[in-house]
């Protein structure tokens, strides 16, 4: 079992990339079996596809290297790099170009998305950033990719362009990774408007719940989230016109890891006023020691840098044989 997954370094790391992503990783490390590896990297290439401030991508990549580890990403026991500093990424996107399709990008929704109208005029590293994102985890033979639900068709793409490759070269370069969407990372939605997911982009500060908030901050956060005046139900089924308060009982469920059913089995009948005091509780019992140990590694940025750099060097021995026979297959070495 091979383990790759990347995470864009951007800044405002907040709940629902915790409870949606990054506490996902943490239990694929922490139940990997001898033998199995877990890489988890800073996609920082990925995150130049559009206009960045260079400053703010080196400090963003340091901190979120940062949270990888106060929430439990252990150094010595996964592959933690940035991107960048693996250069067969690169070199194996270019060698992807000749296999991925225009027409397979062009159905790409992020692609659709994040161009919008401007196509003509958009980067053409936006464009090929799924390529890039296949290079990401064919170049390990990933096996598993952990992913939220929007990355999942560029997942499929990666696997459409690993079969390509292999059927043209007519070696089995690449393994096909498999897309793995957690039962247990839910979609956590924004606290002023539950048809919204929390996003870090969202102008309201009280929609998202960000790691580096203090407790009173989290507690304040909770009481003022938008619900109704109904009490709790005792079944999901009965919260589907309710996204605000089903979302606040799914947050409730990740945090204290059971599941809707149990926590509407223990709150139903009671009111926002006694369940979200206790959600706050449970948020700021698992938040606090999390931005506390952020915290330290943050007074302590050049420790971080040389964790990821031992992680860089051990990824770009993993990477070598496969970049090598790829190269190999198209004739590239000689
Ligand atoms: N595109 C992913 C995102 O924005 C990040 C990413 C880059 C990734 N490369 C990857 C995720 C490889 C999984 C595997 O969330």
């Amino acid at each position: 079992m091979r383990v790759v997954s990347g995470i864009q370094p951007t800044g405002n790391l907040h709940l629902g990339n915790y409870l949606g992503a990054i506490r996902n990783w943490v239990a694929m490390q922490d139940s990997i079996g001898p033998g199995g590896e877990c890489l988890f990297f800073l996609a920082d290439l990925h995150a130049i596809t559009v206009a960045i401030d260079p400053t703010e991508l080196a400090s963003n990549t340091i901190e979120m290297a940062a949270v990888l580890l106060a929430c439990g990403i252990d150094p010595a026991r996964a592959i933690v790099f940035n991107q960048a500093r693996v250069p067969a990424h690169s070199e194996l996107a270019w060698l992807l170009g000749g296999t991925a399709r225009v027409g397979w990008l062009n159905r790409m929704t992020q692609w659709k998305d994040k161009a919008g109208k401007n196509r003509e005029g958009a980067g053409i590293g936006l464009f090929t950033y799924p390529v890039l994102q296949a290079a990401d985890v064919l170049v390990y033979q990933a096996t598993h990719v952990p992913v939220g639900d929007d990355q999942k068709q560029h997942l499929e793409l990666a696997r459409d362009i690993a079969a390509k490759f292999n059927t043209d070269t007519g070696v089995e370069i690449f393994t096909l990774p498999e897309p793995f969407v957690s039962k247990a990372a839910p979609r956590i939605m924004s606290l002023r408007d539950g048809a919204a997911k929390m996003s870090k982009s969202d102008t309201s500060e009280m929609s998202r719940i960000q790691l580096t908030d203090s407790d009173d901050s989290i507690a304040q956060k909770f009481r003022k989230a938008r619900t109704d005046a109904a009490p709790l139900p005792a079944s999901m089924a009965e919260l589907a016109a309710r996204p605000e308060a089903k979302n606040l009982v799914t947050i409730y469920a990740a945090l204290a890891d059971t599941d809707a059913e149990a926590v509407l089995a223990q709150f139903a009948g009671q009111g926002f006023g006694a369940f979200k005091p206790a959600l706050a509780d449970l948020a700021v019992a698992t938040l606090s020691p999390i931005r506390e140990r952020m915290t330290r590694l943050l007074d302590d940025r050049a420790h971080v840098a040389a964790a990821l750099e031992q992680g860089a060097d051990r990824a770009r021995a993993l990477a070598a044989p496969t970049l090598l026979a790829a190269q190999r297959a198209m004739g590239l070495q000689v």
